[in-house]
């Protein structure tokens, strides 16, 4: 059976065609299609390298670069015929090649591998897609440093196991996603390096019996580094699982922000309106505005935490080198990523957008003793011992629980009660303002803190 019956490259050896059921199993084309763009950016180099290395002619690198080039524009044209017989991105480009070419176009494929091909595709697709990523992520953060430069005097209670703790600065609690974020953003950073490390010329294996000049693709693609080993260079995925490890990370954390957006939107709550552009409406019960966005991140969230325990699970029973299980590293791969961009630009598109309700925050604050341990540090300064203030102040919210009222809201006397140390500068501590002013400190929740927090959160950006 020839190659051109097969329809396969590797024809030569096969005495019957594949079967049909079989060619459609292996095939990956439906998925690794989209690899095109950074495959023929890696077939270019690759045949450029080769002239200088004498391996092809001038005319026979031209004609392969201008292939493939207009192959390129015929898939973006949407003129492309992808054939599942021709099982992946690799071989659909090629043999398309050689229609357009002639036996030239055979040639392209000399000291290379699918498997370093592959390898390298990878890369120089996540490298793009991890700098999309971060773009969304600063703009997400330039959101966040917005809203908190607005709203560094607007004050909301703080909680702990979900009850109420201190209050604290709205936009304090807004640069905690910052800070999550700048997390996220040098992970990817760091993780790019990885990525960016280049397998081309790994051949099959075991390298190649060609003069190829690694030196040569390596500058042309742009890496970073050469692999130094032919063998890990077509089987690893480390930076795969690495930047799936990243995105689940920062999709852990848009998932909290969305469980509290979810809670803020709650008529319970209502801490914060969300445009109605980022909700929709219930057909059933009329009066409903669900906060669609920040739930539908939240269940997303599983979808990369999945990817990445798909992915180990891909890799550890591997023995080296390339095993065709490598295939189904794309799917999870792409999706983690897909998942993660969009989610990261519906938080950019959305967090300007909203409106902190002032005083229901304020008015929650206040309620819920949230100034209690503000009182135990008054009686601190007042020469107590911390533990027997957090007792006496104790006393005085039971007994606030009991009449149904603040700290603030009591008379001296009845404040003089629990303690004789306390006196009338005692009001002054058990306001909200009182309270947040006096958390003074770098990394404090002080409005006066949170605008140096927001100027140092814009140098951070513009140094990127
Ligand atoms: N479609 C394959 C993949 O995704 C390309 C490499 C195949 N190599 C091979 N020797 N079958 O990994």
């Amino acid at each position: 059976m020839s190659a051109e019956k097969t329809n396969q490259s590797w024809g030569g050896r096969f005495s019957e065609p594949v079967d049909a059921f079989v060619a459609r199993f292996t095939a990956s084309v439906d998925f690794d299609k989209r690899l095109y763009r950074h495959d023929i950016m890696g077939s270019i180099a690759h045949a450029t390298m080769l002239e200088q290395a004498g391996v092809l002619s001038i005319a026979e690198r031209d004609a392969i670069i201008d292939g493939l080039t207009q192959i390129q524009a015929e898939i973006e044209a949407g003129q492309f015929d992808w054939r599942v017989d021709l099982e992946d991105v690799h071989m659909n480009i090629e043999a398309r090649l050689t229609d357009r070419i002639g036996i030239t176009g055979k040639k392209l494929h000399t000291g290379r591998s699918r498997n370093d091909q592959v390898a390298t595709d990878i890369r120089l697709w996540l490298r793009d897609e991890i700098d999309a990523i971060i773009k969304e992520i600063t703009r997400l953060q330039e959101g966040l440093l917005e809203q908190a430069e607005q709203h560094a005097d607007v004050i909301m209670p703080g909680f702990t196991h979900l009850q109420t703790a201190q209050p604290v600065s709205f936009g304090h609690h807004l640069l905690a996603w910052f800070e999550m974020l700048s997390r996220d953003h040098e992970r990817l950073v760091d993780c790019r390096k990885r990525v960016n490390r280049m397998p081309l010329g790994s051949a099959a294996l075991a390298g190649t019996t060609y003069p190829i000049q690694r030196e040569i693709t390596c500058r042309l693609l742009g890496f970073e580094a050469i692999g130094g080993n032919s063998l890990d260079g077509v089987s690893d995925r480390d930076f795969a699982i690495e930047f799936c490890a990243a995105a689940s990370l920062a999709m852990m954390h848009l998932s909290r922000f969305s469980e509290e957006l979810v809670l803020w939107t709650s008529a319970q709550f209502n801490f914060i309106e969300l445009p109605d552009r980022f909700c929709t409406g219930s057909s059933i019960m009329p009066q409903k505005k669900n906060p669609d966005v920040p739930e539908l991140v939240r269940g997303k969230s599983g979808r990369v935490f999945g990817a990445l325990t798909g992915l180990l699970t891909l890799m550890k029973g591997q023995p080296l080198a390339y095993n065709k299980d490598n295939q189904e590293d794309k799917e999870p791969l792409f999706d983690a990523a897909d998942t993660l961009r969009d989610s990261l630009r519906a938080f950019a598109d959305m967090v300007p957008a909203l409106k902190p309700r002032v005083e229901v925050m304020r008015e929650a604050a206040r309620r819920g003793f949230s100034t209690a341990t503000d009182l135990a540090d008054y009686l601190v300064r007042k020469g107590l011992p911390f533990r027997d203030c957090h007792e006496i102040v104790g006393h005085a919210v039971k007994y606030g629980v009991a009449t149904g009222k603040d700290l603030a809201e009591m008379s001296l006397d009845e404040l003089r009660q629990f303690s004789d140390q306390i006196g009338d500068d005692v009001f002054a501590v058990l306001t909200l303002e009182g309270s947040v002013n006096a958390r003074d400190h770098i990394g404090g929740t002080a409005p006066a803190q949170v605008r140096a927090a927001v100027a140092r959160g814009k140098a951070l950006l513009a140094a990127r």
